[in-house]
């Protein structure tokens, strides 16, 4: 196939270039050439804090659904979680993420309060939320407190499949208008999705990308599938690795100033995955932050790397590993680039 260029990808090119093996390495060269012309080198850090374990949905993928009576649930207070960025700003992190569950537990006023603490404490830093679904007043307020990007993965954009993913409670339409909603408040927002989710065809994939143009996120994460032991979908086939990491090139290409990590679960399905991703075309690491007597419990799918007794170690684990696959970690807040944008 003659490569052309990604504004002119067709939704049949995109299905062949999603659906071939062949492709990963000239996509991969393509996308980090994209890269190096505007992020060079660098590799941003976010240091994640996974502050709650619990949730009020009941996604058939997901390992902390509700109806998962098998894990012992958690939450952070505010105690630890000002600690947890406190640890993390000596470690050089300058932008937090706190992501959790929908845990209804947390009010509005609570986050704020933590977003304005860590704020007070740490001026230079950014902080991005990644709770799920909330109303767009909550959000604001989230966002006049303080915050200033906001993850929220569509998962999805065929609806069908959405309902084959998800109980009829949640509603498709609602999880879109959120990301659009952040959008409008100012959030610098981050959509994505996973890579092989029971059912998804290579076409659903397009309709994601054809999506995110329409939402021209500043962030995209994806990943693959992972199943779960205690969900619904224990026995469905991972997602694909290569299939993964071509995405994470064609986003490259399609959205050239995003900020696109290079997934823990990734990472988990491939011990080179993050640094394979950064070679595809990814720019940010999350490394995981939170208290390590916590961080197995925080089990979305099985395997997760980075929960046992390494795990302290991640920030000069990482620092190594980046190194040798020819990146740099660096200490800034990475903002998205926003000198020139197409899409
Ligand atoms: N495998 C891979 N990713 C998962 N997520 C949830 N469950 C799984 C799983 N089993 C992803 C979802 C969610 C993000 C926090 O983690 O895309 O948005
Ligand atoms: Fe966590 Fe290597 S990044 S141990």
């Amino acid at each position: 196939m003659n490569f052309i260029k990604a504004e002119e990808f067709t939704d049949s090119t995109l299905v062949e270039l999603i659906s071939d093996d062949k492709y990963n390495e000239e996509l991969a060269k393509r996308a980090d050439k994209v890269r190096k012309a505007i992020y060079g080198s660098d590799v941003y850090v976010r240091g994640l804090i996974e502050f709650s374990n619990y949730c009020k949905n009941d996604c058939y993928y997901c390992g902390i659904r509700r109806s998962n009576k098998n894990i012992e649930r958690y939450r952070l207070d505010f105690d630890e979680l000002i600690m947890c960025a406190k640890i993390g700003y000596k470690l050089g992190y300058r932008t937090f993420v706190l992501q959790g569950g929908e845990d209804m537990a947390y009010k509005d006023d609570d986050i704020c309060r933590i977003v304005e603490e860590i704020k007070k404490i740490h001026s230079d830093c950014a902080i991005t939320l990644s709770l799920g679904e909330r109303s767009k007043n909550s959000y604001r307020a989230f966002y006049n407190a303080g915050a200033d990007r906001y993850l929220l993965r569509e998962e999805t954009s065929n609806r069908q499949h959405y309902y084959k993913i998800h109980p009829s409670e949640m509603s498709f339409e609602n999880r879109r208008q959120c990301l659009f909603d952040l959008k409008e408040i100012g959030f610098q927002v981050g959509g994505g999705f996973m890579v092989g989710s029971p059912y998804q065809e290579d076409e659903d994939l397009v309709k994601d990308l054809r999506f995110l143009q329409e939402l021209e996120p500043d962030m995209v994460g994806i990943g693959p599938y992972i199943s779960q032991h205690d969900t619904p979908f224990k026995d469905m086939e991972n997602g694909s690795y290569k299939k993964t990491l071509r995405l994470v090139s064609i986003l490259r290409l399609m959205f050239p100033y995003c900020l696109i990590p290079a997934t823990t679960a990734l990472g988990t399905i491939n011990p080179f995955g993050r640094e394979e991703g950064l070679r595809a075309g990814a720019n940010v690491l999350m490394p995981n932050l939170s208290p390590t007597s916590y961080r197995e419990l925080y089990s979305l799918y099985d395997n997760k790397i980075c929960t046992g007794d390494e795990a302290a170690e991640c920030r000069s684990c990482l620092e190594l590993r980046v190194k040798k696959a020819g990146y740099n970690i660096v200490t800034a807040r990475g903002d998205v680039s926003k000198t020139k944008r197409f899409y």
